[in-house]
Formats: C-alpha cells, sequence, structure tokens
C-alpha cells in the first residue's frame, strides 16, 4: 500500500513533466509522503529479554518498526512473529562496544535501554553493562541525533550503595540524564510475569523438598507486571509520558516471605519457609560465587550472590514523593490476577490439579 501510493505519486509526476528526475520541490514532496508513510524505528537494546520482548511487541502493535539489539540474536528469533514480515528483527549488538551500538542505533527513532544483570558473567560486568554500557547508548544516541530515550534502571538504584548492582544501576541513570537530558527513567520493583526469574525461581525451588530457605523474607517490595512496565516504556517512546524518572510498583506491598506464601498457596504446596539471617546469606553466597569463579563460570550463580544478599536488606517499594503509574495514568495489575495463568505448572498434577482437587469429592 505504501509502495503503490509513493508509485503513484511518481506517476503523476513522469506524466505532467515528461522528465523522469523528479525537481527538487517534487523531491522533497516525494520524501515527505515516503517519510509519513514509512513507520518508525525503536531500537530496543536488550529487547529479547524478559522486559524487552512486552516492549518490542507493544511497539510492533504501534505499527513501528523494532530492532532489538542483543549479543545472541540467533537466540531471540521469537521475536520475530510479534509483527509483520521483516518488522521486527533481532539484530547482533553488544553495548560494551562503540560500534555495535552506533551501528544498531543508526536511523533510529527512539531507543530503550533495557540491559541489565543480576550476575556478572566475564566481562559482562556491572560497571562494564549498567554504567559504562548506559552512558554509551545515551551518548550515541544524542549523537546520532535520537528523538527518545528510555532507561530501565530499577529501585534502590543508590550511588552509596555497597552492592555494584544498585551503585552501577544509579551511576548509569546519572551517566544517561547528562548525555541526554530528556531521558526517561524507568525504576521497577521486582517484575513478575510468565518468564520471571522470581516467582519461577521460587516456585522451582519448591519442588526439591519440603523447607524453602530465605534470606530477607522481611524485606518489602511492591511487585509490578511486566506488561505495567513495558505500557510505561511505550508511553515514554510515543512521547506520551513527560521526561524524568518513574518508580514502578504494583497495588500492594508484602515481605518477600508473604509473597513466597502466595506462591505457595498458588501452586497448592505446603512448605517450612524459613528466614535466614542476612550473615548466613552472605555466606551462602560467597560459596556459590565462588564456585562460579573456579568453574571459569561453567557454574552460573543464578541461585544466590552476595551482591543480591547486600541488596536484600533494603526495602523495594516505590518512595512516596516519586513519580509513577499515577502520573502515567496506568493502574497496574495485582498478582493475585496472573501469578495462577502461569504458576500452574508447578502444582502437584500440572494442569489436572483442578481435576483431581474436585475428584476427591466424588462419593464412591
Ligand atoms: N526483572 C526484574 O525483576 C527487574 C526488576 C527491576 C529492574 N529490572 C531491570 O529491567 C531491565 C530488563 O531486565 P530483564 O529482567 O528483562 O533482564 P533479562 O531478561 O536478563 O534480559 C537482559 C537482556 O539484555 C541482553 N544483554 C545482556 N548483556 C548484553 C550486552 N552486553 N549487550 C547487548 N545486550 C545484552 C540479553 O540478551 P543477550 O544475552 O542475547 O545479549 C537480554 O536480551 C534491566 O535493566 C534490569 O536491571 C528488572
Amino acid at each position: 500500500m505504501v509502495t503503490g501510493a509513493v508509485n503513484g505519486d511518481r506517476n503523476e509526476i513522469t506524466t505532467v513533466d515528461r522528465d523522469l528526475s523528479p525537481k527538487p520541490t517534487e523531491a522533497i514532496e516525494l520524501a515527505t509522503h515516503t517519510e509519513i508513510r514509512m513507520s518508525k524505528l525503536v531500537t530496543i537494546f536488550g529487547g529479547s529479554g524478559f522486559v524487552g520482548r512486552y516492549i518490542a511487541l507493544r511497539m510492533a502493535k504501534q505499527g513501528w518498526r523494532v530492532r532489538v539489539a542483543v549479543r545472541r540474536p540467533n537466540e531471540a528469533m521469537f521475536v520475530k512473529p510479534y509483527g509483520t514480515v521483516g518488522q521486527v528483527e533481532p539484530v547482533f549488538c553488544n553495548i560494551r562496544d562503540d560500534d555495535s551500538v552506533r551501528a544498531v542505533t543508526q536511523g533510529a527513532d527512539a531507543v530503550v535501554n533495557c540491559v541489565g544483570i543480576l550476575n556478572e558473567h566475564g566481562r559482562n560486568s556491572f560497571a562494564a553493562v549498567q554504567d559504562e554500557g548506559a552512558a554509551r547508548i545515551a551518548r550515541i544516541a544524542r549523537e546520532l541525533g535520537v528523538a527518545r530515550l528510555v532507561h530501565m534502571s530499577a529501585i534502590g538504584a543508590n550511588a552509596d550503595s555497597d552492592s555494584a548492582y544498585a551503585k552501577t544501576k544509579a551511576l548509569g541513570e546519572q551517566a544517561t540524564l547528562e548525555n541526554f537530558p530528556g531521558a526517561t527513567i524507568l525504576r521497577p520493583s521486582v517484575i513478575f510475569g510468565s518468564e520471571d526469574q522470581f516467582f519461577n525461581k521460587f516456585a522451582k525451588m519448591s519442588g526439591l523438598g519440603p523447607v524453602l530457605a530465605l534470606v530477607g523474607g522481611d524485606t518489602r517490595f511492591q511487585p509490578v507486571y511486566v506488561d505495567d512496565v513495558a505500557k510505561a516504556a511505550e508511553m515514554a517512546v510515543l512521547g506520551k509520558a513527560d521526561a524524568g524518572v518513574y518508580e514502578l510498583g504494583g497495588p500492594d506491598v508484602q515481605t518477600l516471605r508473604e509473597l513466597i506464601q502466595q506462591m505457595l498457596d498458588v501452586i497448592q504446596r505446603k512448605r517450612l519457609v524459613i528466614n535466614l539471617p542476612f550473615w548466613v546469606g552472605s555466606i551462602i553466597g560467597t560459596v556459590f560465587d565462588i564456585l562460579q569463579t573456579i568453574t571459569g563460570g561453567l557454574f552460573a550463580n543464578s541461585i544466590l550472590t552476595r551482591d543480591q544478599v547486600r541488596n536484600l536488606r533494603n526495602d523495594n517499594v516505590v518512595s512516596a514523593d516519586a513519580k509513577g503509574f499515577a502520573d502515567l495514568g496506568v493502574e497496574p495489575v495485582a498478582t493475585e490476577a496472573v501469578l495462577p495463568d502461569y504458576l500452574w505448572v508447578y502444582r502437584p498434577s500440572g494442569q489436572f490439579a483442578a481435576i483431581k482437587n474436585s475428584a476427591k469429592n466424588v462419593k464412591p
């Protein structure tokens, strides 16, 4: 349709002027027509990750072309059906490299940075990814004249923190704003959704035995649904959100222990939940960290790191004076509305749990 309309204009020009090359003014008109009809382009760094893919889907539905910039585009092919043929494309990029970031930012109208890590692997360190990588993306986006930049940070970002995660998140925010003052920064609390690494992780662990050990059981969280975070990012890309920092939390604040109990109720398993002191958590985290180091990364510590234990000492909730969903006109979804939709796989009888439970009431 787009091509047809442009060709139509071209035909009109050739018949009137009998000259195949359009005159400068006509060329400008043509370019304007083409630009109006050509959809905009957003580059989503980390667009194959848990949050990035929801943003990619939303932007594709808006009719934008989406570049999903990741280190392993071959593992990100699942994003292609989010749009029509060629609309959503995984492309190689490593945000630790200038040329790589420049290549995928070229021609973009907007950029979303969704790259973040919970644990360091080789050269993908907290500083390299969350601080220097964020700075690089913001600087290059400004140099290339990108109109909008959305940066995904996290509640708890704090330059004075003893946690490398929290510290580099704060440094990344500062660097983003220094290089791209009009950026929108989103700071979510813990994010839930079918691919999350939070409820899924604890639900898997509960299948291992009768006891579930936690660190930071009394720490408070404000879980936020992944698509609500994506909605906020989409609004920022579309210019429907003012620039600035937004803290994103769901409707409920619960302790980690309460959240785990809620998860256990959903998966219909009874477990003894014990809360380990932070110093014990620190020792366990250190052991797993050392194991990762001595195995040269063959064992990736996705269980508990020492840095995570440091973070777990602080509540992870939206601060009273922060901008948030209310300012965006978004009503966030509660955990109880979503958890059963994806945690049922961890029930003792999976999808047959409901039938089995109702069969218990059948009299012989
Ligand atoms: N999930 C949460 O509960 C939560 C809470 C608060 C804040 N956040 C923040 O939200 C953002 C998104 O989190 P997420 O949970 O979606 O993370 P995720 O699932 O781990 O996704 C990370 C993405 O980044 C890409 N990536 C990693 N290193 C890269 C590099 N050097 N260059 C280019 N791409 C790289 C990964 O793809 P490749 O491996 O293929 O490169 C992947 O697409 C992060 O900034 C995170 O800190 C998340």
